[in-house]
């Protein structure tokens, strides 16, 4: 029996019928050798839930002259490109002054050990929220809008959106600067919620960013005016279900999207992640980001099954990755697009009225100078 044998056949030399091994690893040894690679695949793909390609009745288009930056711009610039699709996460924030999840050193994950959680995330687990919520409120302290100005890559889907070519932006980023970049609220998917609106857990009597904030910053946790409840900024824990939003947009999203650009994450909190899966086939996907993110399992592909992700290596028909810092990249691609100095442009204006209207960057406390107690508990990831 070889690889390339249709499943079920077997080749002449191999016994049909065979005395019981005398150990397991015979055993499952005979059993391998009694399946051929493509029922092994299936199997696998059965038990492990992963995708199986059905045989491709026609092969995928190639949409890109070139598998490069230089030819996802010639895309963009074509008739055929009208609806882009950006996701993004932490990175594109972080020159902002916010810092990112799980980058070492810097990432906020890595700054919380000495306060005794349980777990990093625990700061964002609806379980362990409920029993000591005063670490996510010290932390929310640092994070809460208002005190941060958009980066280049947030002006950059702001002239993707001006020049008609946004279908949306989906972010999981909870510091709104999307908004305040002043792309509308039509074409933003706050995948992991925002903390404009709050509501009480127990009740769920609904509160207001000033209301919320104000208690938080007086380093009070906020408690309900109609019960014992604690009030929780809608911003999605692990535990809980991503917005109703996310859903509806998704479904009529996806199938249209011609262009995906994903930039600043690490894609490795589901569902967001399995976003980059929902185009079509053909669809060319730019990851913009500091490091390689979703890549396509290696072990999964030697099996021929697809557990989905980006194809980086020069087998790749469709995907491109730009490492570096986002907004180098954005910068980067609008410059090629023709677009460098109105981005620049941009960027000084908005930053020039946000200053006007007072909204100064602070500088940023380090995590690790902020005080917070403990206690512990764990979930899983964010579910749909
Ligand atoms: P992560 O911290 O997991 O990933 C950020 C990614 O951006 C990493 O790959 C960094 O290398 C990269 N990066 C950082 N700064 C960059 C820069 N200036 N230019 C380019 N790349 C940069 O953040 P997310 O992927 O957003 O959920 O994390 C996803 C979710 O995990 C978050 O929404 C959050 C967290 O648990 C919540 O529940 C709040
Ligand atoms: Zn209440």
């Amino acid at each position: 029996m070889s690889a390339n044998s249709p499943p079920g056949s077997s080749d002449d030399t191999e016994p049909t019928d065979r005395a019981v091994p005398p150990n397991l690893i015979e055993s499952l040894g005979a059993r391998i050798r009694d399946l051929d690679v493509d029922s092994i695949r299936h199997y696998l793909a059965q038990k492990l839930g992963f995708y199986e390609p059905s045989e491709p009745t026609s092969p995928v288009e190639q949409v890109l002259e070139e598998v490069s930056l230089e030819g996802i711009v010639k895309w963009i610039k074509s008739e055929k490109c009208k609806n882009i699709i950006t996701l993004s996460g932490a990175g594109i924030s972080t020159a902002a002054g916010i810092p990112d999840f799980r980058s070492p050193e810097t990432g906020l994950y890595h700054n919380l050990q000495k306060y005794n959680l349980p777990e990093p995330q625990a700061i964002f687990e609806i379980n362990f929220f409920r029993e000591n919520p005063k670490p996510f409120f010290t932390l929310a302290k640092e994070l809460y809008p208002g005190s941060f100005k958009p980066t280049l890559s947030h002006y950059f889907i702001k002239l993707l959106c001006d020049k008609g070519l946004l279908l949306r932006h989906y972010t999981q980023n909870i510091d709104t600067l999307e908004r305040v970049a002043g792309l509308p609220e039509e074409k933003i998917v706050e995948a992991h919620g925002t903390f404009y609106t709050s509501h009480c857990l127990d009740c769920k009597k609904e509160y207001s960013l000033d209301y919320v904030k104000e208690i938080i910053f007086r380093d009070e946790i906020p408690i309900c005016t109609n019960c014992p409840g604690i009030i929780k900024p809608d911003i999605v824990f692990f535990g809980e279900s991503l917005p109703d939003r996310f859903q509806r947009c998704l479904q009529q999203d996806f199938q249209r999207c011609d262009m995906l650009i994903i930039m600043g994450s690490s894609l490795e909190v589901q569902p967001f992640a399995s976003l980059i899966d929902m185009v079509p086939e053909w669809c060319p996907r730019l990851l913009i980001n500091r490091e390689k993110a979703g890549v396509r399992s290696p072990l999964l592909q030697l099996w021929g099954l697809s557990g989905g992700g980006l194809q980086l290596d020069e087998e790749s028909t469709r995907d491109v990755a730009r490492l570096g810092d986002c907004d180098e990249g954005c910068q980067d691609l609008a410059q090629r697009l023709g677009w460098g100095e109105e981005l620049q442009a941009l960027v000084a204006r908005e930053h020039a009225r946000l200053e006007r209207e007072g909204h100064i960057t602070t500088v940023h406390t380090p995590i690790s100078n902020i005080e917070i107690g403990s206690a512990g508990s764990s979930t899983a990831e964010h579910k749909l």
